[in-house]
Order: C-alpha cells, then structure tokens, then sequence
C-alpha cells in the first residue's frame, strides 16, 4: 500500500512554508544579510556596512576561551576552547567558538572535563592512503562532531610540508609532497565545511621546525618556496576554499609569518585571489601593522605580549591605517562565516553524536594508511599456525599511542593511560602522553582465526623479553616514539633503549614484527634482524583493531609512505635542527638549500638512497602496471593499466612522476591514483598532470613557466621503483601566479 498525505497534512505543510518565507522574507528586508540566497560576498559587505566599529572590532581580535590571561571577558556557559567571539544580536549575528580539530575535535589537558571525541589516526596516515575520499570522510566527520558540540570554526587542516623528519609535529601534517598534502587537505576542509563549520588551514607558511618556532627565520628562495609549500597550500585552498588561512609563528625570509606584506597581501590575496580572512597563530602578532600587511584578525589574543588589534582604532584615527581596511577585515570574516554557512547553521552544543559511525570514518582512515614497510618471505599475514604470540612493549596491554599538543584528541572510551612528559620544554608544558583505549593484545586475540595464545612482556627488559621471545611462535613489539608540539625529537632513534631490546627479541626468534606507532620516520639498526615491520603511526580510535586486522590478513595493508625514511641524518638538507643547541626564543637562521626539492625530491636530486623511499609500502597482493601511453600538449595526460596478479583482494596506488624535462633530470610526483582490485582484476587509469607540476616558478615574469620540449614520465609503486616510462612534447606557456 502506497503512503499518501491526506490534503489536511499537505495545507498544513503549505501554510508552514509560507510561513517560513514570509518570515525569511522579513528578516530579509531589514537584514539582507541574512537572505541566504545573496552571495557571501553580498552578505558580507551588507553585514559589514550595518556594524558600528565597537561590533567590528569585536570580531577582529578575540581571545583564548580560558579564563586566564589580560582582560579575558567570557559568557558564563562558556566552552572551554582556542577561542570565542562574542554574538551581535543587534545584527542577527550568533557567537562563535574555535577548536583545534587536526585530528579530530581537540581537547587538550582535557580542559572541558571528560569530553571525548573521535580520535583520527595521524595527518600521516591520511596522507599514507592516498585516498582523497578518505581525506573528505575525516574532515566531514570532524566537521560534524564539532558542530554537534558547539563549534563553528575549525583550526584544522595543516599543510606544511615535512622537511625535518623530527618536527615534533609530522604527525599532524601531510607529509612531503605538495601534491599529495594539497589534494587531500583539500578535501578534508570540502568535508569540513559541508557541515556548516569553517575549517582553518594552516601554518602559513614554512613552520617546518618546532625547535626554536617563535624566533627561526626559515630562508629559502622564492621560486623554492613557490613550488613546494606554497603550491601545497594553494592547491588545498583551490579545491577545498577553506574560510579562513592561519599565518604561523616562524619568519619567513625576515619577516614574521603573520606579519609577512609578501605572504599575506601578494601570495594569498593578490595572486590567488583568496577571499576568506587570515588570522593569527596564538601568540604569533608582533604589532598592530600587521594589519596592514595583510593579517585579519589576532587570535589568542591574551597570549600576545600585548592585544595589539585594540589599537587599531587609534591607528586608522591617526591616518596609520585607513578605515577601509578594517572593513576589509571584518568582511574576509563574514563572508568565511557565510559562504560556510556558519550564521545559518549555528553550531548546536549538546547535539547527539554518532560515535559508532564516527569510528569507522577513523577505522577506515588508519587501514588505508597503515605502511606494510617489510614482510621477509611473507611472514604476515600470520595463519593459524600461529599458536602462540608474544607482544611486547609500546603499553599494547592497554592501548595505543596519540600525538600531543594543540591536536591533542581525546578519544571516545579513553585515554587508557595518560602519564606527565619526561621532559622540560615547551611541549610538556601543555601536554600529556596518551594512549588511547583499545588494547592491540585484546583485539589479536579477537582478530585471530582460532584458539591463540597471546603473552605480554612490558619490554624494558631486553633479556627478559627475549627470553620469552624464545618460547613464542611469533613476536610482535609495539615500538613507540611520543611527540609532541611544541619540541623536536632529537635524532630518529627509538627512545628508551627499545632499539636495543629490539636487536634481542629478534636474535631470539626470527618471526619478530615491528608495529611503530611513532610520529614520523625512525631509523631502524635492527630492519636486517626482524621479519616483518609495519608503520602504524599514531593509530586513532580503532588502531589497535585495525593492526590486529593487519596482522591476520582481514585487512589487505594499502598504504605507501607519504615521507621519506632517511637512512641517517646526514642526509638531510639540515643535519642538524637549526637553534636546537640553544637556550629557547633565541633568534636563529634556517636556511633551506633544497628549496622546492623536499623529501623524495632532495633524495633524487643528491643521489642518496633513504632506508625507505616516498610512495614505498607493501601489500598481502602483487600488482602490476603496463601499456603506458603519455599524451603530451598543454600539459601530460597517462593512461595505464593496473593489475592485480596476486590472489588476494586487494588496494594499489600507481605514481606517476616527472623523470626528466628540457633542462635535465629531476623527481616529481604528478599524479596518483588509488585503486581497489579484485584477483586477476585490471583497471585503466588516467592522470593529467597540474600544469605548475611540469613547470618552474619564474619570479622576473611573475608567474609558472612551462619550458617547451621533451617530458619524461615514469610510472611505478613508488619515488625508487619505477618501471613503466614514457615522454611527450609539452608546448611552452606561462601560468599565472
Ligand atoms: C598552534 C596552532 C593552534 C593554536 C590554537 C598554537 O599553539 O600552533 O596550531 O591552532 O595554538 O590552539
């Protein structure tokens, strides 16, 4: 029986639409901003106009939802979070609160007492599946949770490119590649703002170290700095328009980030025509002419040696500042809040979350980004002959490890344990080391395909543990690296002698895997000892069930790493971490000879062989790629096919990259593409190459130039195992900044 309305409900369902129009159209005619039929750009200039300076400015300078700190003036059911701008009723216009959100909707030392979230695997796992639609999933999810618990604004979605693989804060980021870290933080912020929140991208730009981060000055060329970080963040902000873009604390070629005419006024606004506001790092406003070269709003505002965004009144009265700009700056604001649609859908605290749903998002995440690194003579997945399996260490009794700082999430069901940080800095200040619930022992048990016995040994014994490696089938050591913002980690070793008892397990038994649950790359002395090694990075809140899943082969691991491993430190543009001998706040230089050539790139461009290369990671099946035809013009378009010739189901990522162009050699990824295959299954792929991937920043004519001539191409699994090649003649042009 089919379900009718009766004409009653449907008068009903009329009149109430009428209703709603008529009142919409009232609202609307005495505040047109808030006709969500105009533009944001329309509604922001209306808005903009109707505000007295007092309501402006009390948008352009907020602080610290924390009642501590000069002037801090809260609501009193204020949300504890990064930060709070107060309503404008006159105007129809609701409060707003920020939250940090890379990894989900933080809560760091749990300020709002017992709130949990749902807690993502590492910016690098999300990196390490190659997936954008695993990217859109998380920033969707995020968006939603946040929204439901009051948030309307989003500090997520960093971008810097890893180029210190002990920046304390890689676990956040998206890896090396501005490609790959442009495109899937892209689509987290679509995600993202889809749930009517604003999402943030961040740390604009060159915040690559932690050590010594409110004073370094990061110097690099233009051209350098065009095509590696800056081509990350202007390839996210064209696909995922994010509201508003967080300058950082670092200088930049002398000038501070947030302070910085050239990345602030010609980058962002002028050669990417960005729309939305800038606004400041907590801490990172140097005085109030930053206003002038481009900054829209100072956050965290107690946390600055002065508010310095209070004088701007003053300073447009004495003619410092002209007025116009102010409006400038309130308008970036509306119009990020309104084209997110942030006035019409205030967030709603206390709106009911599904938890449930929300973890398989994370669950998803981390097996698509979980790096099979290693796997001697297919040791993994482990079959039911394995009947007795040894775990030792990384606390895998209770739980797994998250990244600290202002990404700090608290994941649902957690943490299991949260102990102080065994150090003095900047990064023990603020955070603890958490290891979110989910004990990897219970879930291999679970995960197994029959009866398995499963011992634990803490491993601070090396003796002790390899003792009982001997009596077990297998070994698996969860090997844990805890870092932090606020601090660099001081070399790629694993701390607390875990590479030594490492070396001892495996020397006792052969079949010893290695689980890293750290936040970037290690070195690994022990990598010819062990049988297999995974990365499982920071692992979110189903990592230990997704491990177990990898372990037992109920997951088929997809993921190829999104930074390179280097295999000592002196392989790096900077071996050791510029300011990091001394005392803190001191005023150091950070020279980047690479330029655009980071991770994979400097590798190529020295002839270095790293441990492990960009785009490495292993699968339970074997893929194989032919008939590779490049087409060459404006830009490159490959076609290729994929095959799965191993017997399992299973996801592959085919890279395509840039070998050699008119003016010699050089190593680019310029497409990638991940891929579900069946056995015996073959799909056809087709990447175009972005047009800036082939080209040279030029800084004389201000803008891409593409040489004409020959352009090689090389497909394969990943920067060091290329095996199909190709070339095409590309016509020569020039690309607007
Ligand atoms: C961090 C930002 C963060 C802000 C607010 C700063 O210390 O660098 O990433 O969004 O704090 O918590």
């Amino acid at each position: 029986m089919s379900r009718r309305s009766s004409p009653r409900a449907a008068v009903c369902v009329l009149a109430a639409l009428f209703a709603a129009q008529t009142f919409q159209r009232a609202a609307a005619a005495d505040q047109p901003w808030l006709d969500p039929h105009r533009s944001p750009e329309e509604r922001a200039r209306l808005a903009d106009a109707a505000m007295t300076d007092a309501e402006r400015m009390s948008w352009l300078h907020g602080p610290m939802a924390i009642p501590l700190g000069r002037n801090v003036k809260l609501p009193k059911d204020v949300l504890i979070s990064a930060g709070y701008y107060p309503p404008i009723p006159r105007l129809g216009l609701p409060e707003w609160y920020e939250t940090d959100a890379s990894l989900g909707v933080a809560n760091p030392a749990d300020l709002r007492r017992g709130e949990r979230s749902t807690i993502l695997p590492s910016g690098l796992a999300t990196a390490a599946s190659f997936d954008p639609e695993v990217a859109y999933a998380n920033g969707a999810m995020v968006g939603a949770e946040a929204w439901a618990k009051g948030f309307n604004v989003l500090l997520g979605g960093g971008v810097n490119l890893t180029r210190e693989p002990r920046n304390g804060r890689n676990f956040e980021y998206l890896g090396e590649d501005p490609l790959l870290a442009g495109t899937l933080d892209g689509e987290a912020i679509r995600g993202t703002q889809g749930q009517h929140v604003v999402s943030t991208i961040k740390h604009y730009a060159l915040n690559d170290q932690e050590t010594q981060r409110h004073t370094i000055n990061a110097v690099i060329d233009e051209a350098g700095l065009r095509e590696s970080d800056l081509l990350a963040f202007e390839i996210a902000i064209e696909r995922g328009q994010p509201g508003s873009v967080m300058c950082s604390y670092n200088f930049l070629n002398g000038q501070p980030a947030c302070g910085s005419d050239f990345l602030l006024n010609k980058v962002l606004k002028q050669d990417w025509g960005y729309a939305g506001w800038v606004m400041s790092d907590w801490g990172a406003v140097h005085g109030v002419q930053d206003a002038v070269h481009g900054l829209d709003q100072e956050s965290g505002e107690q946390i600055d040696k002065e508010t310095w965004f209070l004088k701007l009144p003053d300073e447009v009265a004495a003619g410092r500042i002209p007025a116009a700009r102010l409006s400038e700056m309130s308008r970036r604001i509306l119009r990020g809040l309104f084209a997110a649609g942030a006035i019409d859908h205030p967030a709603k605290r206390g709106t009911e979350i599904d938890f449930a749903a929300h973890a398989e998002v994370a669950r998803r995440a981390e097996a698509e980004g979980l790096v099979l690194l290693k796997n001697r003579g297919d040791l993994l997945p482990l079959t039911a002959k394995a009947k007795t399996v040894l775990v030792v260490g990384g606390y895998a009794n209770h739980g797994v490890l998250s990244g600290a700082g202002s990404a700090q999430v608290l994941g649902v069901g957690g943490p299991a344990i949260s102990l102080p940080v065994n150090a003095e800095n900047e990064a023990s200040s603020f955070g603890r080391v958490v290891y979110q619930a989910g004990a990897p022992t219970v879930a291999l048990k679970q995960a197994a395909p029959g009866p398995v016995e499963i011992r634990y040994d803490g491993g601070d014994y090396p003796s002790q543990a390899a003792a009982a490696a001997l009596r077990a089938d297998v070994v698996i050591v969860f090997a844990t690296r805890w870092e932090a913002e606020g601090a660099d980690v001081p070399d790629l070793t694993l701390p607390a002698g875990q590479d030594a008892m490492i070396a001892a397990v495996a020397a006792a038994n052969p079949n010893t895997i290695v689980v890293l649950e750290t936040g970037g790359p290690v070195a690994m002395p022990w990598l010819d000892k062990v049988g297999a090694v995974m990365e499982a990075w920071y692992p979110g809140q189903k990592g230990a069930e997704v491990i177990a899943d990898v372990v037992w082969g109920k997951v088929n691991p997809s993921g190829r790493l999104p930074i390179t491993f280097p295999a000592s430190l002196d392989q790096l543009p900077r071996p050791a971490i510029p300011g990091a001998d001394l005392p803190p706040n001191t005023a150091v230089e950070a020279p980047h000879p690479e330029g655009s050539n980071t991770g994979y790139r400097w590798y190529a461009a020295k002839g270095l062989k790293p441990l492990f290369p960009f785009g490495h990671g292993l699968s339970y099946s074997r893929f194989a790629y032919a008939n590779l035809k490049v087409q060459g013009g404006q830009t490159m378009t490959l076609s290729f096919d994929v095959t799965n010739t191993g017997s399992r189901e299973g996801m592959d990522t085919p890279q395509a990259y840039l070998t050699a162009r008119p003016g010699g050699a050089l190593l680019r990824l310029v497409g990638f593409q991940k891929v579900s295959l069946k056995p015996g299954e073959t799909r056809h792929v087709t990447l175009a190459a972005d047009r800036r991937l082939l080209a040279d920043y030029d800084v004389a004519h201000h803008g891409w130039s593409v040489a004409g001539g020959s352009y090689a191409v090389a497909v394969g699994a990943s920067s060091a195992d290329l095996t199909l090649t190709g070339q095409a003649k590309v016509t020569a042009q020039r690309l607007k900044p």
